[in-house]
């Protein structure tokens, strides 16, 4: 049964960088306990070390974690999905099949999967790890009713869910899934300016770690214009209009849009 939350179990096929920050987030915020949440990996020794810290059950099988489990995440890499599908093909049918892979969408999990598994196709990102993450998923999806309304309880606790057309899943998975990359490319630069005009380092990350967080926030809760946001702190002749006309001169916004254009192979 998965007609709520917490009575779900859930399985991991993977268990590196994603699949650990998404059990991370659950465990931590008390949204699913270690002990229903089952994994393998390719290293069962480095899995077992993992998966002690959270309390998560390590199988040396994938088809032990398909058999425990009502929601199976297939967490490897892109390359490695069919070959971690075909022997629990099978076993796969029944369950909610939910995928993390960049690139793979419904259709291509309906040419692999048993005909009538249930699955979704979502990008994750790593905030999630601290119950701030954004999970997009694809539109299209088989999911029944039950499952989907137990998906969304679940890691609605964790994430923000955002639904997008199959066609715009890998614009999404660029935007919010590579996005803490340039995040924290930004958070870095801020600390070493900070440094540079003589903050301590450990002050200068936390002053503008918090005001990124701050501003997303304030965004997010009044739904205010990226624009508006910026106009309001830019005084007349005031200090920062002089940051951003620099920023400006030196083409911010240019390259982080190039920066989506060359993930997107624009
Ligand atoms: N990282 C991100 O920010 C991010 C964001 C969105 C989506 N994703 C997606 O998440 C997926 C995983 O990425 P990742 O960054 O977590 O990669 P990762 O850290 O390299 O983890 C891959 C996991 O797959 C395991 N694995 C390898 N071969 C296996 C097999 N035959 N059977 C079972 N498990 C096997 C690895 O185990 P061993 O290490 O023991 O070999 C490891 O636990 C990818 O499809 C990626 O597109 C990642």
């Amino acid at each position: 049964m998965v007609d709520t939350a917490s009575s779900i179990e859930l399985g991991f096929i993977g268990f590196g960088n994603m699949a650990q920050a998404m059990a991370q987030g659950l465990v931590n915020s008390g949204a699913l306990p270690g002990g229903r949440i089952h994994a393998c990996a390719g290293h069962f020794d480095k899995l077992q070390a993992t998966a002690e810290k959270l309390g998560v059950n390590a199988h040396r099988e994938a088809a032990e974690v398909v058999e425990a489990s009502d929601f199976v995440v297939l967490a490897v890499k892109p390359y490695l999905i069919e070959q971690v599908v075909e022997p629990v093909r099978d076993l796969l049918a029944g369950k909610a099949v939910i995928s993390v892979a960049a690139g793979r969408d419904f259709a291509f999990y309906e040419s692999i999967l048993a005909p009538g598994t249930h699955h979704l196709s979502t990008i994750p990102n790593t905030p999630i790890a601290v119950g701030a993450g954004v999970v997009a998923c694809e539109q299209r999806h088989s999911l029944t009713d039950e499952q989907l309304g137990a998906f969304v309880n679940l890691f609605g606790q964790i994430a923000l869910i955002e639904w997008v057309d199959g066609k715009l899943l890998s614009t999404a998975s660029s935007v919010a899934g590579c996005g803490p990359a340039f995040a924290a490319i930004f958070l870095e630069a801020l600390g070493d300016a900070g440094v540079k005009h003589c903050l301590p380092r450990a002050t200068a990350y936390r002053l503008a770690a918090q005001m990124m967080m701050g501003t997303a926030k304030l965004h997010l809760e009044t739904g205010e214009h990226p624009g508006a946001m910026k106009d309001a702190v830019c005084s007349p002749g005031g200090t920062t209009i002089k940051g951003v006309a620099a920023l400006e001169k030196d083409g911010f916004r240019g390259c982080v849009i190039d920066a989506i254009d060359a993930i997107q192979g624009a």
